[in-house]
């Protein structure tokens, strides 16, 4: 059977497991792409560190650019992560007419319409289903099976070490360095795991999604984002006790007048919403479309074997299509309106210690309603301390609401402040 021979770059958690797959399942991968893709190559950036997968007769070196520029190897796999130099060896591979596969949700959203500008220019190929949700098959359904859609809405859970930590919260006590490092070790986390934290790496998700869902491609500095970094773990709790789990929620939006809306927050989420359930590295993402309807996607969304299993089918596909003209990239309008974040309607919970003040309770939940925000439900704690879950309003609603409360003398301390989204 014919070979295609593969080049490899970056043998870490996703580098080491797509090595594995390419070496102990070449004869099935090779039935099933009709030629066999062959692992020639491997650039590493420390020769001297010890590897957890036998290479055979791949050659491993620390020069990615001649394995770039190996005219042997007709599919470069970039596994590097960050923007540079992954955003340079990709062009260059692409300028080369060779098809990239890639994991990088920071180049694809910084630079995925251009880079398929590029790809198409030279005739080659660019694919990138691990970018978003790993294994999950996002990246092909919008590519492919909802192309005749409107997508208006995407509500996701697109960040692995976020949500182990945010589930690991749920147990009182935790401590949030612990889960991270859980997720660290289990292949999770991005090599600086603030990307993760601050909700960088879900942001970069949602820029793709929203660019293949709603033709619209937005920088990632544009997307309304907050991390986990400020979730305490009693408000975790606190919300458990009433039937919601917090996730650092990832949602896009296509008003009826055009303009759109990405934002990526802590959230509290209600027993019977669909993502509710979505616990540990388990991601999710739900589309709302006009013919589809609700179509959701579940499943592990991070670590070396699921992301493993959407860069090999990518290689598939890549040898499949080797001699095939490269399909046509998706619209994307990088002039698209952006809603003002202040004016997109938010449901939200609150939780404080009241003052000593007499009527403290009553005095608190006026004021919310006083500042147009309604009262959904009041709940008391221990210690002075009363939840209220606000309703459907504004941004800036909340955000002055919350202002307000800072002031009164029946408050002592705004305790947390969280999104909501109910069933
Ligand atoms: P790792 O940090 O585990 O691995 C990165 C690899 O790249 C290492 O082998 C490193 O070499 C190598 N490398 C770094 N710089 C260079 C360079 N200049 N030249 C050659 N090799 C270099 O990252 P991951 O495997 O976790 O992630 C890789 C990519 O996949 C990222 O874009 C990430 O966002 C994405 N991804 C990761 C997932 C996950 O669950 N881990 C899931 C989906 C996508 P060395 O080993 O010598 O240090
Ligand atoms: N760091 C990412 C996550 C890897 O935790 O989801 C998967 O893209």
């Amino acid at each position: 059977m014919e070979s295609v021979g593969v080049g490899l770059l970056g043998l870490g958690t996703v580098g080491t497991a797509v090595a594995r797959r390419l070496i102990d399942e070449w004869e099935l991968l090779g039935e099933r792409a009709g030629a066999t893709p062959v692992l020639r190559s491997v650039a590493v950036r420390d020769m001297s560190r010890a590897r957890d997968v036998d290479l055979k007769n791949a050659k491993l070196s620390d020069d990615a650019r001649a394995v770039v520029a190996d005219p042997a190897l007709a599919i470069i796999v970039e596994a590097i992560g960050g923007t540079d130099p992954a955003t340079a060896l990709i062009e260059s591979a692409l300028r080369a007419g060779k098809a990239v596969v890639t994991a990088n949700k920071a180049v694809m959203a910084a630079s995925g319409p251009r880079l398929l500008g590029l790809a198409a220019e030279h005739g080659a190929h660019l694919y990138f289903e691990a970018s978003v949700g790993a294994g999950l098959p996002i990246i092909g359904l919008l590519q492919g099976s909802l192309l005749g859609d409107r997508i208006a809405v995407l509500d996701c859970v697109i960040n692995g070490t976020t949500n182990v930590i945010l589930t690991r919260m749920r147990t009182p006590g935790t401590s949030f360095d612990a889960a991270l490092a859980d997720a660290q070790r289990r292949g999770f986390a991005e090599a600086d795991p603030s990307l993760d934290v601050d909700g960088w790496d879900a942001a970069h998700k949602l820029v793709i999604l929203a660019w293949l869902a709603l033709d619209a491609h937005i920088a990632p500095e544009a997307v309304d984002r907050v991390g986990i970094r400020e979730v305490g773990g009693a408000d975790v709790v606190a919300l458990a006790q009433l039937g919601y789990r917090v996730r650092l929620l990832a949602h896009a939006e296509r008003a009826s007048e055009g303009a759109v809306h990405l934002r990526v927050r802590p959230t509290a989420v209600a027993t019977g919403q669909l993502l509710h359930e979505v616990d540990d590295a388990d991601n999710a993402v739900i589309i709302s479309s006009d013919l589809a309807a609700t179509v959701m996607v579940r499943g592990l969304g991070a670590g070396g074997a699921s992301t493993a299993s959407a860069v090999v089918s990518d290689i598939v596909t890549a040898v499949r299509e080797r001699n095939a003209p490269p399909a046509r990239a998706r619209s994307a309008r990088p002039d698209v309106a952006l809603m003002s974040d202040e004016d997109v309607e938010v449901a939200g919970y609150v939780r404080v210690r009241l003052s000593a003040e007499a009527d403290a309770r009553a005095l608190v939940l006026q004021a919310l309603e006083d500042r147009g925000l309604a009262v959904d439900a009041a709940v008391d704690g221990s210690e002075s301390e009363l939840i209220v879950l606000t309703g459907l309003a504004p941004r800036a609603v909340h955000d002055r609401a919350l202002e307000t409360l800072d002031t009164l003398t029946s408050v002592d301390k705004i305790l947390g402040a969280l999104d909501r989204v109910e069933a």
